[in-house]
């Protein structure tokens, strides 16, 4: 699996290693700056032999080449990504570089080593923005608005492009936000509980009434297994939490938690091309894979506050390496 550093893949590592007797896994891992080692501590001591880490760029073809050519690997998961949709409006290059290359070079050498399934970590963005009712399906059009979504809608086509043309089991799964321990503070949960904790302003962009549909890490990773064991080849799956809420009512429930004033939330000039609102339809993925979310958004926000409260030490370092949050 690739990007096993980040917050969904080293929960996803943690949780097939935990659930699962996979004779090993492999990150592959660039280390961007949202790509952490201390993600995974204690994971190398804990399952020794059966988890190895591979630094590399997964656009890079040759090492991903001698890795395929070292190992003969049952499948491969595609979790490295670019994922922060502001920065992709800064610098959209390294969206095409990692997300749309970066899986080309997976699918190829995935198809030339014989591997048999193939993955791909998609998000619900690539279906771009909803009005005030429906929900996104597999058959919803493809209409992402940043270079973000544009770049996993690219790499979204060629994957299933490889089912097609060469017949590789590729799976797509596509997923609504996602929120738990070790999401690195860029992202609107962590951001606005470390925020919060300090007596920071809380940024909130625009009115703040844009709507996500919040799910639990864990039942994401057990919706990618489910996927990767049972998934039918040509495939692609929503996962979402069935729990939409605005990004104002988060923030709210976040400043409650701990036990700080509304005051703190500072509406600021909104994302360019922000989708209003994000709901998704994952009857079909319920149906067929025999997967639900099982976490209930309030409490799992409640138990991810209590983490971030209770592990400064693995994000304080974070804010000091990267220098921003
Ligand atoms: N976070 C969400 O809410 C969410 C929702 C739906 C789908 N997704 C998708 O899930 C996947 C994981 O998201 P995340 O939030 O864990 O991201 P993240 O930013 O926390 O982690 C990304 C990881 O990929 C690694 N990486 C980046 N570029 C790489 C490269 N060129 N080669 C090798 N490794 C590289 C980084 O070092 C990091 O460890 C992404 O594909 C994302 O699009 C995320």
């Amino acid at each position: 699996m690739t990007g096993g550093c980040g917050f969904i893949g080293s929960n996803f590592i943690r949780y097939i290693l935990e659930h699962y007797k996979p004779t090993y896994v492999t990150n592959v891992d660039a280390l961007t700056y949202a790509g952490n080692v201390a993600n995974l501590d204690g994971v190398a001591g804990e399952f020794g032999e059966r988890y190895e880490f591979f630094n590399a760029d997964i656009a890079n073809a040759d090492q991903i080449d001698a890795l395929m050519t070292e190992h003969q690997f049952f499948a491969v998961v595609n979790f490295a990504a670019e994922s922060h949709v502001d920065r992709s409006i800064n610098s959209p290059q390294n969206f095409i570089h990692t997300n749309v290359i970066g899986t080309s070079v997976l699918l190829e050498n995935a198809r030339r080593h014989g591997v048999q399934r193939f993955v791909q970590i998609s998000t619900d963005e690539v279906y771009g923005s909803l009005g005030p009712e429906g929900k996104f399906t597999e058959q919803s059009p493809l209409e992402p608005s940043s270079p973000y979504s544009a770049s996993k809608a690219g790499a979204d086509l060629l994957a299933l492009a490889y089912r097609t043309t060469f017949a590789q089991e590729v799976i797509v799964t596509r997923c609504s936000n996602n929120y738990g321990p070790y999401q690195f503070p860029e992202k609107l949960i962590p951001l606005m509980i470390i925020k919060a904790m300090r007596d920071e302003p809380l940024p909130v962009y625009g009115d703040g009434l844009n709507v996500r549909d919040w799910i639990h890490v864990e039942d994401h990773c057990a919706g990618v297994i489910a996927a990767l064991f049972e998934g039918k080849p040509g495939m692609v799956y929503n996962f979402g939490g069935a729990s939409e809420m605005p990004n104002l009512e988060v923030v709210k429930l976040i400043l409650d938690r701990l036990g700080k004033s509304h005051s703190l939330i500072s509406f600021v000039t909104d994302r360019l091309g922000h989708d209003r609102r994000y709901a998704i339809d994952s009857s079909f993925a319920q149906r067929e894979l025999g997967w639900k979310p099982l976490h209930d958004f309030r409490e799992g926000l409640e138990a991810t506050i209590d983490w971030y409260l209770n592990n400064q030490r693995w994000w304080q370092p974070l804010l000091e390496r990267t220098g921003r949050y």
